[in-house]
């Protein structure tokens, strides 16, 4: 038990006061000293530590005077040095106030500009000669803790990281908002439990086409907590560059502790050449859990842009041919065998190619007439025919030759006389090598053409084998692929990613990911199998708070069974499907259902459609107005450059009523609001389309009540 947690139980500030007056930056000559460091608000202090019977490296984090986290080691496991855990003597300890300021081209604010305090404690390992330093950073909500190794006396010239054994102990059994760390996916089910309880080893599979490897009870981050004292953290990375994703193994004894994601090409995780700084390591810190949704912590620790014109690319709503391949309506390749349907064993014959120019352009006209920035348009390229053959899919795709029933010249001529942007496609297999060499000259057609924006993807297990998609080598070609992408103008879009770490700072074309089950997961039908009913108000306490999400909403046609058989659902109400624009944060946002789906019986458009034709998706600023923890959350936004506000709230598995003032609004304008809210009978299996759309004047002084039901929701726009 660390000291601090003994003190947990009389913990007055006295005491504290006590402890740690004489103790910033100080340092004795017994290999003792501590850094504290307060945020500029004065509510966090993190006490960064050498010290201790066996000389180890920690940190105890403080909110309000009260412990959040425990005293936790620090510590990293080199394959020449061995674990550097503890004998450490101090060679310097220090800190200073500093200052980020920096503008969004896109994202939920336009600006930010944050105060912090950053310490540091330079160390040497007397028995292996190893020099490094451990360095915190202190924001007014939220922490980073990371280690520096600088070039080392001696011929070693890189660290050759075994591991990584950095703690977080938490006080008390908190309750937690997790999913699996899984090496190769963050496709799976996330859960809301205790820390006692979770069981992450239970989604271990390799059987699935891209296997879940989960060898450890480990979670992946984003994961949130809501400890005793009701004080949320949300656990992550920041700047994770040249390195192995983390995952967080579950400690017996309550917390956490790093977990590197394998290569076994090699017995290090990570090669990297010194000097060197591993990713931050960090901890946002919220009261109310929904005020993680604007907490910037992890791109004001993340380097600066290096993009300087963007202007390149505009936000906007997107529409997709995709839809089509998940009911089985169409196919991903030319002769009509690579489609959803091989998976259920139903056969609904050939030539169902989505892809034809002809389609293509029924798609613009659609996008033409609501206002829908973009189309996408996958299964155009030569390839589908064999993307899943063990035998042929590592050399299977090409980038630039297009399947003969598809015109992309022709299709993007008339997209463009459409104003509308045609969205390109580049499915790798996973077979990493074959796209590397390919991108410039993929990237190249795509400039030549005028398309910014790639959605590509790493279905299967990775080419080399014995990578997987959150191991370094992965880490590098995702981050490597903004950077070749943007010098041809190309923003990126990846799916089956690595998670955000705050690369949107670095590099704004780095717009959206996957890194998630997205809507195609709700697409079987099946009531056991579609995303179950809470898991987007999970979504936003985990995945969504990396960064953006390709969550794929704006399905309407909600009851799929004349596609996926008797009583197949998507699995939530229209409500949910319209707040999801405005929750989940992104420059793109799909509206991804078919074009006849948003039409009446009498071939008018669907009242709502009137909510995604004045869809926004980017913003001056958020304003996070409800929410519990993997329960709902509901968000407003200011719309980027106009006065114009959007609201938007989703639910999980039970229904949700709040009432919500609206002043946040300018004083003394009156606006209109107009809600597209889930009716009193809406249920996400029985009526999924219940919906009411009203409209009313308001100020800065009204409230708003309204009801979500179970896996619904609601978007208003107030203009
Ligand atoms: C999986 C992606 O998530 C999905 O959106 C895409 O359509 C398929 N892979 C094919 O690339
Ligand atoms: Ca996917």
């Amino acid at each position: 038990m660390g000291i601090t947690r003994l003190l947990q139980a009389s913990c007055t500030l006295a005491i504290l006061a006590i402890l740690f007056s004489l103790t910033a930056c100080e340092s004795g000559d017994d290999n003792t000293a501590t850094v504290e460091l307060t945020s500029p608000d004065g509510s966090l202090k993190l006490y960064l530590s050498l010290g201790g019977l066996s000389s180890r490296l920690s940190y105890s984090l403080f909110k309000d005077g009260e412990l959040i986290v425990d005293t936790s080691y620090l510590g990293i496991t080199d394959d020449d040095w061995g674990g550097l855990e503890d004998g450490f003597e101090l060679i310097d300890a220090s800190s200073y106030k500093g200052n980020v300021s920096y503008d969004l081209p896109w994202g939920e604010v336009a600006s930010v500009d944050a105060g912090y305090e950053e310490g540091k404690l330079l160390v040497r390992h007397p028995y292996s000669e190893a020099k490094f330093s451990v360095i915190a950073c202190v924001f007014d909500d939220g922490i980073g803790i990371r280690y520096h190794f600088p070039e080392q006396e001696g011929d070693k010239t890189r660290l050759e990281v075994l591991d990584e054994d950095t703690r977080i102990f938490l006080p008390g059994n908190p309750l937690v908002n997790w999913g699996p760390g899984d090496w190769n996916s963050y496709e799976n089910p996330t859960e809301l439990s205790l820390h006692s309880e979770i069981d992450a080893t239970k989604y271990d599979n390799r059987e699935e086409l891209i296997s879940r490897v989960v060898p450890h009870n480990a979670i992946m981050t984003p994961a949130t907590v809501r400890l005793e004292n009701g004080v949320h953290l949300t656990f992550h990375e920041a700047a994770l560059i040249d390195y192995p994703g983390m995952t967080l193994e579950v400690l017996d004894n309550l917390g956490f502790k790093s977990k590197l994601v394998d290569s076994h090409r090699r017995k290090a995780k990570a090669i990297c050449d010194l000097p060197f700084y591993t990713p931050w390591r960090t901890i946002q810190v919220e009261d109310r859990a929904v005020d993680l949704l604007d907490n910037m912590l992890i791109l004001n620790l993340s380097p600066p842009s290096e993009i300087e014109d963007i202007s390149w690319f505009e936000p906007m709503t997107y529409a997709g041919v995709w839809w089509e391949m998940f009911l089985g309506v169409g196919t991903w390749d030319y002769e009509g065998g690579q489609n959803v349907d091989n998976f259920l064993g139903v056969d609904r014959g050939a030539n169902r190619h989505a892809a034809n120019t002809e389609n293509a352009k029924r798609y613009i006209d659609f996008c033409a007439e609501n206002n829908i920035g973009g189309l996408l348009i996958e299964g155009w390229n030569t390839g589908w025919e064999d993307w899943l053959d063990p035998e042929q899919r590592a050399e299977v795709f090409d980038f630039v030759t297009s399947y003969p029933d598809y015109d992309i010249e022709e299709v993007v001529r008339y997209a463009h006389e459409k104003g509308v942007q045609i969205v390109m496609h580049h499915e790798t297999s996973a077979s990493v090598p074959q796209y590397e060499k390919q991108q410039d000259e993929a990237f190249a057609l795509m400039q030549n053409l005028g398309i910014h924006v790639v959605k590509s993807g790493y279905v299967g297990n990775i080419i080399p084998e014995g990578e997987y998609h959150h191991g370094q080598y992965m880490v590098n070609h995702y981050r490597n692929s903004f950077q070749k992408a943007a010098e041809y103008q190309v923003a990126v879009n990846p799916h089956e990613p690595i998670k955000p770490t705050g690369e949107r700072r670095t590099f704004p074309n780095a717009i959206s990911a996957e890194g998630a089950r997205g809507m195609e997961y709700a697409s079987s039908g099946r009531r056991d199998d579609v995303n179950q009913p809470q898991h987007l108000a999970h979504l936003v306490y985990t995945r969504c708070l990396a960064g953006p999400f390709d969550y794929t909403p704006g399905i309407f046609q909600l009851d799929i069974s004349d596609f996926r058989g008797s009583d197949a659902r998507v699995g939530t109400t229209l409500g949910l499907q319209l707040g999801a624009y405005v929750v989940v944060m992104a420059p793109i946002q799909m509206v991804a259902d078919l074009p006849e789906h948003y039409k009446l019986e009498d071939g008018s458009y669907h009242p709502a459609m009137s909510y995604i034709r004045n869809m926004a998706t980017n913003w001056d600023d958020t304003y996070p107005l409800a929410g519990e923890l993997g329960k709902y959350a509901v968000v407003a936004r200011k719309v980027r450059g106009e006065d114009r506000f959007f609201v938007g709230g989703i639910s999980g598995d039970e229904d949700q009523e709040t009432t919500l003032s609206l002043d946040f609004l300018p004083e003394g304008e009156t606006y209109t609001l107009t809600i597209y809210r889930d009716g009193p009978d809406a249920h996400y299996w029985d009526n999924p389309t219940d919906l009411v759309i009203e409209s009313r004047e308001v100020t800065s002084a009204d409230e708003l009540s309204v009801l979500m039901k179970a896996s619904g929701g609601f978007g208003a726009i107030i203009e």
